[in-house]
C-alpha cells in the first residue's frame, strides 16, 4: 500500500478571477489587469496546498455534472488529487464565484454563487476506506452531518492500533451558530478571525483561550489573524504564536487562509510540534500571499 492520504471534505467552487489594479465603482465598465479561472472552495485549496507540499491527498465534495465540473476534475487530475469520492448530484449547478483581486491593497472580495447542491452526507461518507487515509479535514457546512461522519472515525479510531488512526481536524469559518458545534470535534480546530471577532475576541490569543473550553480534551485550537499572524493552545495551556511573513509584495490574498490551514496539517501529519506548524503555516501562507495562484508557494 502507498502513503496514506490526506482527505479534505467541503466546498469545490469556480473561481473566476479578475485582477485589478483599483477596486471598481458599482456600475462602472473598466478594464482588469488579467482574468483567470482557478479551482476554488476552501476544502479544495487545501488540497492544493497539500498536493504542492507533498502529500498524498483526496477531496470529498458536490459537483453537478456540466462545464464547471469538467474543468474542476481535469485541474484535481492535473494537481495529483485524487477525486473518486466526489458526490456527483442528479441535479442543479456546480457552485462558482466571482473574485476580485486588488494587487494594490492585497484584498480579495468574494461572491460565492452557492447553489445549494445537497453537501455530502454521512452516508456518501460510508464509502471512504478510512484504512486509506491518516487524516480527514472537515470544512465546517452541514455540521449535524460532519458530526456523523467524525463519530464514525471516532470509532474507528477506538478499535484501531494508535499507529491505524486517524487524526481529524475541522475548520469554522463562517459565522454559522449551527457550525460551533465543530468545536468540541477534531483533534485540531482551526477557527477564523471572523468567527473569533463574532464570538467577540478582538485577537487570535485572546480567540484561542477563550474557546479553548469549548474543544474536547486534548485538542489544538488555532486561530490565523491575516497579517497578525497566528496563535494557537494546546493541552498544555501554553500560548504559540507565530508572526506573518509578509512577502515584498501582497498581490493577492484569496486562499491565504486555505494555505495557511493545508501547512499546518501538513507539518502536524509529519511530527512537526504545534510552534513548528504555525510557523511553517505562517511563512507558506505568506508565499502564498506575494504569487498570483499558489503555483510557486514550495520552493
Ligand atoms: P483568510 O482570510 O484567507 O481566511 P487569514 O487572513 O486568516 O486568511 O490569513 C491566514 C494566514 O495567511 C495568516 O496567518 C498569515 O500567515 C497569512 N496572511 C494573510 N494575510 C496576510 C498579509 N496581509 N500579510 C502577511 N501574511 C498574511
Ligand atoms: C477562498 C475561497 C475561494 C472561494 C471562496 C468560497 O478561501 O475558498 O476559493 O471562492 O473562498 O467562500
Amino acid at each position: 500500500m502507498g502513503e496514506k492520504r490526506i482527505l479534505c471534505i467541503g466546498l469545490v467552487c469556480l473561481d473566476i478571477i479578475s485582477v485589478v489594479d483599483k477596486y471598481p465603482e458599482e456600475d462602472s465598465d473598466t478594464r482588469c489587469l488579467s482574468q483567470r479561472w482557478q479551482r476554488g472552495g476552501n476544502a479544495s485549496n487545501t488540497c492544493t496546498v497539500l498536493s504542492l507540499l507533498g502529500a498524498p491527498c483526496s477531496f470529498m465534495g458536490s459537483l453537478a455534472p456540466g462545464h464547471i465540473a469538467d474543468f474542476i476534475i481535469s485541474d484535481f487530475f492535473k494537481r495529483n488529487i485524487d477525486a473518486s469520492n466526489v458526490s456527483w448530484q442528479t441535479w442543479g449547478d456546480s457552485p462558482c464565484a466571482c473574485c476580485l483581486v486588488n494587487t494594490r491593497t492585497g484584498s480579495r472580495t468574494v461572491t460565492l454563487y452557492d447553489t445549494n447542491l445537497p453537501d455530502v452526507t454521512a452516508d456518501d461518507f460510508q464509502k471512504v476506506d478510512l484504512t486509506q487515509h491518516r487524516w480527514i479535514h472537515w470544512e465546517g457546512r452541514n455540521a449535524d452531518e460532519q458530526i456523523k461522519m467524525i463519530q464514525k472515525v471516532e470509532d474507528y479510531n477506538k478499535s484501531s492500533a494508535p499507529e491505524q488512526r486517524v487524526t481529524i481536524s475541522v475548520e469554522i469559518e463562517k459565522e454559522r451558530e449551527e457550525l460551533f458545534q465543530l468545536f468540541q470535534h477534531g483533534d485540531v480546530v482551526f477557527v477564523s478571525k471572523d468567527v473569533a471577532r463574532y464570538l467577540g475576541y478582538n485577537s487570535a490569543a485572546d480567540a484561542v483561550v477563550g474557546l479553548y473550553p469549548r474543544v474536547q480534551k486534548g485538542a489544538y485550537l488555532v486561530c490565523a489573524w491575516a497579517d497578525k499572524g497566528a496563535d494557537a493552545l494546546g493541552p498544555d495551556g501554553c500560548i504559540i504564536h507565530s508572526s506573518s511573513f509578509p512577502p515584498e509584495t501582497i498581490v493577492d490574498t484569496l486562499g491565504a487562509g486555505d494555505t495557511f490551514n493545508a501547512s499546518v496539517i501538513y507539518a502536524l501529519s509529519n511530527g512537526k510540534t504545534l510552534q513548528e506548524a504555525l510557523t511553517f503555516g505562517c511563512r507558506i501562507a505568506g508565499k502564498k500571499c506575494g504569487l498570483q495562484g499558489y503555483d510557486g508557494i514550495v520552493s
